[in-house]
C-alpha cells in the first residue's frame, strides 16, 4: 500500500477518513481512549483485514463504535441494566457486550460467530463526526500490532501501523489513555476488563457490587491474552528500589532514572500517560522496566491490568 495519509480534524480531513471507511479501507482514529483501528463493521472483508494488519493470532470479537444510543440499538439489544449503565456513561469509556440484533447487518467477524456484540459511543468529537459521517458502524480494536503497546498518538500509530493502513485522523493524545471497561450481562452485570471508567461508577450507577468475570466464565472475552501491551524490555512490577541497572517507571514522590506517571500520584494523569510512558521507554532501549506500586482501586485496576500484562512472559 501507499503511505498512510495523516488527515486532521477538518471537515475535508474527515470527510476524506469517512469517505475511505466507506470503500472498505482501514482508517485509525482517536478516541478518548487509546487510537482505533476502524472498518466498516458491516464489511466482512474490511473487518477481515483488521486481524492481518494487527497479525492478530485468531479471530477474537471486536468492538463497534457508534455514535449515539439510537445508531446502538439499530445493531443491539440495548435494555435493563445495559440501558441504565448507557444513559448514564455514554459517551464514554465503557463497552458493553449485548445480543446481537440480526436485521443491523453486522459481520459475522466482528463477533467472532458469537450471538453477542460489544458496542460503545466513544467520548471525543473527532470519532463522533467520524462515525455520524460514515454512516455505518465501525469496528475498531486498539491501532497497534497485536501483542504491542497500544497507542495513545498518531505517531504511535504510525510507527507501529504505517504504510499498511490508508490513513490515521490526527487528534493529539488521547485524554484518558487506557482501553474502555467491558461489562457483559450473564444475565447480571460481570467486569469482563478494567478499564478507563472506574469500577466504583459503575457500582455505584447499579447499586449493587459488580461481578468480576473468572476466565472461562460464562461470558468470554477471549482478547484478554495474558501477554499483551508488550514492550521488548522485560517489566517488573511492584518495584521499591529499582537496580541499578533498571530503568523506572515510577508513580508518586520516586526516585529513579526514568520517567513518572504521576510525580503527584494522581490516578488518572497516571492513566492518561501510561502507554505513553511504554512506548518512550521501549524506544529507548532493551534496558530492564521497574514499576512503582500502583493503588489498585479506580483507574489504578485498569492500570494494574495492563502493566501485569506487559510484565507477562512475552509469546
Ligand atoms: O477503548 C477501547 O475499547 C478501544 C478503543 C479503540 O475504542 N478498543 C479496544 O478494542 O480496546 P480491542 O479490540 O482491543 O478489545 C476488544 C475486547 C477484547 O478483549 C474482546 O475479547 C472483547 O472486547 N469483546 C469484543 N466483543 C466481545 C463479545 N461479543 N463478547 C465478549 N467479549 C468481547
Ligand atoms: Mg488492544
Amino acid at each position: 500500500m501507499a503511505e498512510t495519509a495523516r488527515l486532521d480534524g477538518s471537515a475535508a480531513g474527515i470527510a476524506r477518513a469517512a469517505a475511505l471507511l466507506r470503500d472498505g479501507e482501514l482508517v485509525s482514529f482517536p478516541t478518548e481512549t487509546v487510537y482505533g483501528l476502524g472498518a466498516d463493521a458491516t464489511n466482512e472483508t474490511a473487518v477481515a483485514r483488521i486481524f492481518v494488519v494487527k497479525g492478530r493470532p485468531r479471530f477474537n470479537p471486536l468492538i463497534v463504535h457508534l455514535p449515539d444510543v439510537a445508531a446502538v440499538q439499530a445493531v443491539a439489544l440495548l435494555e435493563g441494566d445495559a440501558l441504565r449503565l448507557a444513559d448514564a456513561f455514554w459517551p464514554g469509556p465503557l463497552t458493553l457486550v449485548l445480543p446481537r440484533r440480526e436485521a443491523g447487518g453486522l459481520s459475522r467477524l466482528v463477533s467472532a460467530g458469537l450471538p453477542s456484540v460489544a458496542v460503545r459511543v466513544p467520548d471525543h468529537a473527532l470519532a463522533r463526526r467520524l462515525l455520524a459521517e460514515t454512516g455505518r458502524p465501525v469496528a475498531a480494536p486498539s491501532a497497534n500490532p497485536s501483542g504491542r503497546i497500544s497507542p495513545t498518538e498518531a505517531d504511535h500509530v504510525l510507527a507501529g501501523l504505517g504504510g499498511r493502513i490508508a490513513a490515521v485522523v490526527d487528534g493529539g493524545p488521547c485524554t484518558v489513555g487506557v482501553e474502555s471497561t467491558i461489562v457483559g450481562f450473564a444475565p447480571d452485570p460481570v467486569l469482563l476488563r478494567p478499564g478507563g471508567l472506574p469500577v466504583e461508577a459503575i457500582e455505584a450507577c447499579l447499586g449493587a457490587p459488580l461481578a468480576v468475570q473468572a476466565e472461562g466464565g460464562p461470558v468470554t472475552a477471549p482478547g484478554q491474552l495474558a501477554s499483551h501491551y508488550a514492550p521488548r524490555a522485560s517489566v517488573r512490577l511492584n518495584v521499591v528500589a529499582p537496580g541499578p541497572d533498571e530503568r523506572l517507571l515510577g508513580f508518586g514522590a520516586v526516585d529513579g532514572v526514568g520517567l513518572n506517571l504521576s510525580p503527584s500520584g494522581d490516578l488518572v494523569e497516571a492513566a492518561a500517560n501510561l502507554f505513553h510512558h511504554l512506548h518512550a521507554l521501549d524506544i529507548a532501549g532493551e534496558a530492564p522496566i521497574a514499576v512503582s506500586p500502583i493503588p489498585d482501586h479506580g483507574l489504578g485496576r485498569a492500570i494494574n491490568d495492563r502493566l501485569r500484562r506487559a510484565a507477562a512472559p512475552h509469546r
